[in-house]
């Protein structure tokens, strides 16, 4: 028989040890960003149907949770407010008392150490529940940025670390930075959800943030899933407006999209692994249809490898633990 010349891939993977050295993506607990949910109220604890072992806290409970979260050793939290009031300018956002204000100050006291990210968007204080200024149906541009960049500034003045702007107007990033630069929060970085699309995959974060929009969607707004040079575009836009992270928001639908961001632009690449993408794996692994350990494990390797830097993850505790238990 003549000889078959073929390449022994195999080599590489025969022992633990030689998989691990020559492993090229890992994944790590300075990697993981920590979502929850503050509501008012004392002795609240509400579990989210659609959202397994997610819970919106009230503050009373909030500094035991990030004690657990910095025990883990995961380095930064973003904050979701759940306001008590709401009307149509989404005053409960930027007010001294509001909800993540409150929130924000409480951490930074309680838990120095730990990065704290305040998501600055309109939709959860809005009694119309868009992430603007309505007027006659339509999500108004320009003046919805004046109401971001308060925002924004009450969120620094509470201690916040960083700012991470949601809502998809134009020039909310460069709105933002004007208005911390102009009250001395020069040193605080935007964490811009550059691109983000009109997911179907955000529903169990309008049941646990109470922010679906009473009429029409946010498709003025957010963006076409069918769309890749117009997330190039909407990168390119906050990169020149002063954005110091890039968020690509959802992400296991859109790994083409966080590494073209990643190759195109030079700043750190956030993914964020939204509550659709949560619910599915918890639903399935709760029904014993899929190892939860490793289908989640998996997954974020697998946004790291597609160019994320960070992950912004409903299981960050689940796999700072797994991490643990496997070193
Ligand atoms: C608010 C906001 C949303 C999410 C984060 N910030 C919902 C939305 O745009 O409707 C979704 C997060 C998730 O699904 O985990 N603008």
């Amino acid at each position: 028989m003549s000889q078959i010349h073929f390449r022994r891939h195999r080599r590489l993977r025969q022992t633990p040890s030689i998989r691990s050295m020559v492993r090229e993506t890992v994944l790590q607990k300075e990697d993981l960003i920590y979502p929850f949910f503050v509501v008012e109220g004392e002795g609240v604890k509400n579990e989210i149907p659609s959202m397994p072992n997610v819970f919106q806290l009230s503050l009373d409970l909030v500094n035991e949770e990030m004690n657990t979260v910095e025990d883990l050793g995961i380095p930064a939290v973003i904050v979701f407010g759940v306001p008590h009031d709401k009307d149509d300018v989404g005053t409960s956002a930027y007010c001294d008392h509001g909800i993540v204000q409150k929130a924000v100050r409480q951490i930074k006291e309680n838990n120095p150490n730990l990065t704290v990210i305040a998501d600055t968007c309109l939709c959860q204080f809005t009694d119309h529940g868009h992430c603007g200024v309505v007027e006659d149906g339509k999500i108004l541009n320009d003046p919805s940025l004046e109401l971001l960049a308060k925002t924004a500034v009450s969120q620094a003045e509470a201690g916040a670390d960083i700012i991470a702007p949601s809502n998809m107007m134009d020039g909310f990033v460069a709105a933002i930075r004007q208005g911390l630069d102009e009250a001395g929060y020069t040193d605080v970085p935007i964490m811009s959800y550059a691109v983000k699309y009109a997911s179907a995959f955000y529903g169990p974060f309008r049941d646990a943030a109470h922010s679906s929009p009473k009429s029409g969607d946010r498709k003025t707004y957010q963006m076409d899933p069918a769309n890749r040079l117009e997330a190039m575009r909407e990168a390119e836009s906050d990169i020149e407006e002063g954005a110091d992270f890039l968020i690509v928001k959802p992400a296991l639908s859109y790994m083409d999209i966080i590494r073209e961001v990643k190759n195109n632009f030079k700043a750190p690449v956030v993914a964020y692994n939204v509550s659709g993408e949560y619910s599915m794996i918890k639903a399935a692994s709760m029904n014993g249809w899929i190892d939860e350990k490793s289908t989640v494990l998996e997954k974020l390797t697998s946004m790291k490898r597609a160019g994320a830097d960070l992950i912004l993850t409903y299981f960050a505790k689940d796999v700072a633990r797994w991490l643990d238990e496997d070193n």
